[in-house]
């Protein structure tokens, strides 16, 4: 090997010596943010106004973007914006009195992850004006990665079409052309065209009153990073949940919907007591057809919500509780950058189980807690050692895989062990603080670091210091005293679980009627490694496993029925892929089908059958993985 190595070290060194025109490649900046074009450094958009109209048979959004953008660098005259797909058509500087002057444009290089920097010249007196506007004419592409465009079968009431966007992280670009980055803040306001019977919602301020009619005007006037714009039309309709909040369903949803999400406006009225006033208005929920790609989105006034929460026992509202939650976390006090993303997914799952602990005990949210500390522990095998840091570098790679228990499990517990050294009091007032400092603004890690030595560590005094917070931010793992959830009930399932494994009872004698979903999962995640696939069949026409209408029941079944080859439950497997499209339900499945070291192939047929009706992303993620295993295996 030495002798390969040497002749290429020699060569780097050789150049490095005899051009002083080899650039040095920057250094890491943790405070830059790797994944957009624009040159934020020398304009700051402000506002935006879109006119669009939304055209099912095309599948394009065709209109307008009018950007009111903030010179910060007096000599720069060209504006970079980020696009992904778009197809422009004019550009113009608008002045004052409305005319318009022709800009100059045109796209660089494109770059398979980021997209393509829309490059725009300033005309005349907008080279040195300190504000001014510009107005972009573009239509989206039909494959644009923030929209997905469902055809009426796909959707519950099988006669309309109903599209919805999701721009978290980097795929708002695809649908307006924008500084798409989370460290730029921008209000906007939108006049949405639609087919007359269908209706529009944005995460802005939405009339539930709103009569239909085919054109919608709203306004965001809070400054919002662009990840945070959304919009979704289709054939919803909306019922009241409590005085300041409401949910958005297809018909034949709205019922199950208003059930399920009963506990929403107390869950506003307890997170206003805790963290501080909520700054938004109201509160909706919108929920989509099953290829909704997350748990949920926090699109402000408005989370996106995926249907395989309706469980019918409203026990997998945490994630709504979540979505709230990021009101506070997240929308008004912002990440940076997506390598600061565990500041707004960490910061939340501790103030999800905050709320859920209020509104539903304890021992429920020590459940969810065990349930997320043994996912986290099963990735800490998986996740290179570099990227298990809270804030680790991030400056390549697609910032959608950049996504993961580290950033929710282990900033709760980093969280939950602040709380344990401070006391709750202590660590309340210190949240309600920096909520209150940071409000509309975005942070990074090392300003989080700073405030909260400042803040806590000093201001409190304990014998938590600033180096074991950095060792939780820039270190691999969890620290040594990290909190270790315990809940009694989860233990007495597993407990069973062996008990079972091991003949000492009987499926009858299981008392799963008793039990949680949440216990249930525990169960069917405590199955001894050793068991035979076959021992399932008892389970599965004792407990009925295969045939849970409970989606986590169901996802942590089917990975168990893979792992496991128990192939009299492939055809239920099957359906579940198809039933349901949200990645955490759907990804964990593939993948163990994949590495089961039988059945790739029919992961990949699965897959081939089912993927037409699967999201962008959850398409692309899915095939990366079947990919990647077939690489293994060859
Ligand atoms: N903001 C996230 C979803 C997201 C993250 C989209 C990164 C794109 C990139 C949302 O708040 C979320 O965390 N959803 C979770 C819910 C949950 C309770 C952990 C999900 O979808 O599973
Ligand atoms: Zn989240």
């Amino acid at each position: 090997m030495r002798t390969i190595v040497l002749p290429i070290v020699l060569t780097a060194a050789f150049f490095a010596a005899c051009s002083d025109k080899v650039a040095e490649p920057d250094p890491y900046d943790p405070a830059h943010d790797y994944f957009t074009f624009a040159n934020v450094d020398q304009f700051a958009t402000e506002k935006i106004a879109l006119d669009l109209t939304v055209d099912f048979d095309s599948e394009q959004l065709i209109g307008s973007a009018t950007l009111t953008l903030q010179r910060l660098d007096a000599s720069e005259t060209q504006v970079i914006l980020d696009t992904r797909d778009l197809n422009v058509s004019a550009a113009h500087v608008v002045l004052a009195d409305e005319t318009l002057l022709p800009v100059e444009f045109r796209f660089g290089e494109s770059d398979a992850i980021k997209g393509t920097p829309l490059l725009l010249e300033l005309p005349g007196t907008a080279q040195s004006a300190t504000s001014f506007v510009l107005r972009i004419e573009y239509t989206t592409s039909p494959g644009s990665t923030a929209l997905q465009w469902l055809p009426p079968n796909l959707t519950a009431g099988g006669k309309h079409p109903l599209m919805f966007s999701q721009s978290q992280a980097i795929h708002a670009r695809s649908w307006v052309p924008l500084q798409d980055t989370p460290s730029v803040r921008v209000t906007y306001e939108a006049t949405i065209r639609t087919p007359p019977e269908l209706l529009a919602v944005m995460s802005a301020n939405n009339d539930p009153l709103t009569p239909r009619g085919g054109e919608y005007y709203f306004e965001m006037p809070q400054p919002i990073p662009s990840y945070l714009m959304a919009i979704a039309v289709g054939n919803i309709f909306f019922a009241p949940l409590g005085e300041d909040t409401g949910v958005y369903a297809e018909p034949e949803l709205l019922d199950a919907s208003v059930f399920e999400f009963a506990d929403t406006q107390e869950m506003l009225e307890q997170a206003e007591e805790i963290f501080g006033p909520y700054e938004w208005g109201r509160y909706d929920l919108l929920v989509l057809p099953p290829s909704f790609p997350y748990g949920g989105m926090e699109n402000p006034r408005l989370s996106f919500i995926t249907p395989s929460l309706l469980a019918g026992d409203r026990s997998l509202v945490s994630v709504v509780a979540h979505e709230l939650a990021h009101s506070w976390s997240g929308n008004l006090v912002t990440n940076a950058t997506w390598r600061d993303q565990w500041l707004n997914e960490g910061t939340t799952s501790y103030l999800e189980a905050r709320l859920m602990e209020v509104i539903y005990g304890k021992d429920r949210v020590d459940e969810e807690r065990v349930l997320s500390y043994r996912e986290l522990m099963l990735d800490l095998e998986t996740v290179p050692l570099d990227m298990q840091a809270l804030a680790p570098r991030l400056e390549t790679g697609d910032p959608d895989d950049f996504q993961g228990t580290m950033h929710y499990s282990k900033g709760d517990l980093l969280f939950t062990y602040l709380e344990n050294a401070f006391g709750r009091a202590a660590f309340d007032r210190f949240l309600k603080m920096y909520f209150d400092e940071f409000s509309f603004e975005t942070i990074n890690s090392e300003r989080f670091l700073d405030y909260l030595d400042q803040h806590l560590l000093q201001a409190e005094g304990s014998t938590v210091g600033r180096a074991q917070i950095e060792q939780w931010l820039y270190q691999a793992g969890v620290p040594d005293d990290a909190p270790v959830p315990q809940s009694s009930t989860l233990n007495a399932a597993a407990a069973m679980a062996k008990a079972w494994a091991e003949g000492e009872i009987g499926v009858a004698e299981i008392p799963i009627a008793s039990w949680s979903p949440q216990a249930t999962r525990h169960f069917v995640n405590s199955l001894p490694k050793e068991l035979a696939s076959d021992r399932l069949a008892e389970l599965d026409e004792g407990l009925g496993f295969s045939g849970t209408r409970n989606a986590e029941i169901g996802r942590t079944w089917f990975i168990q029925v893979a792992e496991r080859r128990y192939t009299p439950a492939y055809e239920q497997l099957e359906q579940f892929l198809n039933r349901y499209g949200r990645g955490r339900l759907i990804y964990p499945v593939y993948v163990a089908l994949a590495q089961n070291g039988n059945d790739l192939e029919l992961a990949r047929e699965i897959f081939d059958k089912a993927r037409s009706a699967y999201h962008p992303v959850t398409d692309v993620r899915i095939a990366r993985s079947l990919d990647a295993a077939n690489s293994q295996s060859d």
